[in-house]
């Protein structure tokens, strides 16, 4: 179990179309163009994916005695507690907890998209809790790509032009926006729903999109809010698998908040988080908490 190296030779190949041609064209996820040369960066050349070192090296993300209250009116909600973890390249770590557990804060606080009352927040060098507006604007576009519940994706723009928006926002030259557009595509195995638009797309092809828009400027983290939370539990298990093939091929960490327990299996490492502390999330000895 929370064996890395269990997967299927096709990420996609579950999804139960005939046509046996949705799936990421990328078998094993392992030759995908444009990926960094390996998940922890200094794995030998040559070694297949499924038989390299995950989790090693430095840290990615830097998680230190994070606490977050939201206070409104005379009411405080702690939603995180001295919250405390690290993760490391080419990771997937799932984040779990019952619904109000602070999954969300967390995440939000790791992508720069909220502010935490203490504690410290390093991402691939750069101390998030202290950037300015600027340097979250760029750690946002540049750093940290995103899968949210609801997919978010516009409607009015087509598979690939949703896809294509965080390069059109990093100013990417055209020819290259194309080609990455049309290779993403074909890694979450769409490459023939290019044209169409979110609502000509079922939910799950709609989060493959979306995964692959958060892929757009190579971020060398991914975080997804309950990616699979309106997906029915097959489509939501193509979904950790291609973000699992994801995480492998190009290097990056991944940070998946889900409450569904058949996903925690297809992670390296899950975290678990109780009314806003992190907690062992499988036996450990006693007196072990963060
Ligand atoms: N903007 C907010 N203002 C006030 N309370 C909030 C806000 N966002 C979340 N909370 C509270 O913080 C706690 C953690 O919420 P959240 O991080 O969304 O949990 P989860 O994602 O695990 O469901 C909950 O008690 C929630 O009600
Ligand atoms: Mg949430």
């Amino acid at each position: 179990m929370n064996d890395p190296r269990e997967r299927p030779a096709h990420p996609g190949a579950e999804d139960g179309r005939p046509s046996g041609h949705d799936g990421p064209a990328a078998e094993d996820g392992r030759h995908v163009p444009g990926g960094r040369s390996g998940p922890a960066g200094d794995a030998p050349e040559g070694l297949p994916g499924d038989l390299r070192p995950v989790g090693s090296g430095e840290p990615l993300v830097v998680v230190e005695g994070v606490t977050r209250v939201y206070r409104t009116g005379p009411k405080e909600v702690v939603a995180l507690r001295d919250v405390s973890f690290e993760a490391y390249p080419g990771e997937l770590v799932t984040i779990r907890g019952r619904s109000g557990s602070g999954k969300t804060t967390l995440l939000n606080q790791i992508g720069g998209l909220d502010r935490p009352d203490g504690g410290r927040v390093v991402v691939a060098g750069r101390t998030v809790t202290e950037l300015p507006e600027a340097g979250l604007l760029e750690l946002r576009r540049d750093v940290v790509g995103y899968v949210f519940q609801a997919f978010g994706l516009i409607p009015v723009l087509s598979a690939a032009e949703n896809v294509g928006v965080p390069m059109r926002l990093a100013r990417t030259p055209v020819p290259e926006r194309e080609r990455r557009v049309a290779m993403l595509l074909s890694m979450v195995g769409l490459e023939k729903h290019a044209n169409q638009r979110p609502y000509e797309l079922s939910g799950g092809q709609q989060q493959r999109v979306a995964v692959a828009r958060a892929l757009a400027n190579r971020p060398r983290l991914l975080i997804a809010d309950e990616p699979t939370g309106q997906l029915d539990s097959q489509t939501g298990r193509q979904i950790m698998l291609l973000l699992r093939a994801v995480v492998r091929s190009e290097g990056v960490t991944a940070l998946v908040a889900t409450h569904d327990p058949a996903l925690l299996t297809l992670s390296d490492r899950t975290l678990e988080l109780r009314d806003g502390a992190l907690v062992p999330a499988e036996p450990q000895p006693a007196g072990v908490t963060a």
